[in-house]
């Protein structure tokens, strides 16, 4: 089969990510262009990457006609660029969040229908997620019971990025990092969010909110507390997973590990795993969707189901700043 011509939107910092991460399937695809605003950044890219640079995304399409896209641009640009690749049959690999609103992200899924559509919702391809949903459809922590994740840091980028621009990204980082904590949510649980009831403050002086609890509860009951902040010192990445028999934990300062304890046991359980990382492994995926004709594992209506939660969240908080 010949080679999965491949083309990257927005060479920024997840640009340079997807790029790493097509390189590795070097023997599958081939990296064709890179567009950029900012050509400078598209060129630099391209000189470890390799592909043609282009300063404009559709012209780089027309130029190329490219088997598949990345899109990697801020939120703003995502309709755009998924509209331009939708109308020349190109398959879309795009960014989280999958817009700024719902409205945008039904565009989104409408523009793509009978098209390979793949939201980048890269903690799916987490191999300790992975196996914390084997131990949990395996029935080894017993019925769920509550979900419990924190993705804090001090975002040096906060105030000094379109990150922190409420046209350009959306909302703050409820829509920018707690739309990965919803998504982790429901892969875990295998169950859609009933309930949403979300708090949100800004404590730097920039437009949206900086830190963002959500409350949310499953179809089937699990409770998840699911929260983050780009203002608090101490960096921290963790899902800790509580069930009726156990209790399972992805620190993602681990790495490649999962560890549990279940009811009976006196010590933790840690499983390391050999893998590649999940950005390789989302890549991996969407290739062989190509590949195969196969439906992608984080589809259009995930997509959907994540936005429908971030909006109620902003209702509930009050708050869309
Ligand atoms: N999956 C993840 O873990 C993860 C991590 C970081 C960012 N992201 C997402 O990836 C997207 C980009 O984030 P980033 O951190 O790479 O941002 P960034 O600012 O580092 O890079 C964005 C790039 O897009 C370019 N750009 C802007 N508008 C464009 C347009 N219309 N056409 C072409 N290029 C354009 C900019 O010049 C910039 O180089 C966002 O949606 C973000 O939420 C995802």
């Amino acid at each position: 089969m010949a080679k999965i011509r491949v083309a990257v939107i927005g060479a920024g910092g997840i640009g340079g990510t997807h790029l790493r991460a097509y390189a590795a399937h070097a023997e599958r695809c081939e990296i064709v262009g890179i567009a950029d605003l900012l050509e400078s950044a598209a060129r630099e890219k391209a000189a470890t990457y390799g592909g043609a640079v282009f300063s404009d995304g559709e012209a780089m399409l027309d130029a190329l006609n490219p088997d598949a896209v990345s899109i990697c641009t801020p939120p703003k640009y995502h309709l755009t660029a998924v509209r331009a690749a939708a109308a020349r049959d190109i398959a879309v690999l795009c960014e989280k969040p999958p817009a700024r609103t719902l409205a945008e992200t039904q565009a989104i899924v409408d523009a793509m229908r009978g098209k390979l559509l793949q939201f980048a919702f890269c903690h799916r391809f987490h191999t300790p997620l992975r196996a914390a949903q084997d131990l949990i459809q395996g029935g080894k922590l017993g019925e769920l019971v509550q979900i419990e994740n924190r993705f804090a840091f001090r975002f040096s980028r906060a105030g000094k990025s379109w990150f922190t621009e409420a046209d350009i990204a959306g909302g703050g980082i409820l829509i920018d990092t707690l739309v990965h904590s919803i998504d982790i949510f429901r892969a875990l649980t295998g169950d859609e969010i009933e309930r949403t009831r979300a708090a949100v403050s800004t404590s730097l002086p920039i437009e949206v909110e900086d830190s963002a609890s959500l409350l949310v509860q499953s179809e089937s009951g699990v409770i998840g507390s699911l929260n983050c902040s780009w203002v608090t010192p101490v960096a921290e990445a963790i899902v800790r997973i509580h069930g009726a028999e156990g209790q399972a934990v992805i620190d993602y300062d681990a790495d490649a590990e999962l560890r549990y304890r279940l009811a009976e046991d006196e010590d933790w359980t840690v499983q390391r795993f050999d893998a590649p990382d999940r950005f390789v492994a989302q890549a991996d995926h969407f290739l062989r969707c190509i590949e195969s004709g196969g439906d992608p594992l984080v589809s259009g209506a995930d997509g959907l189901a994540v936005m429908r939660v971030i909006e109620s969240a902003y209702e509930s908080a009050g708050s869309r700043s």
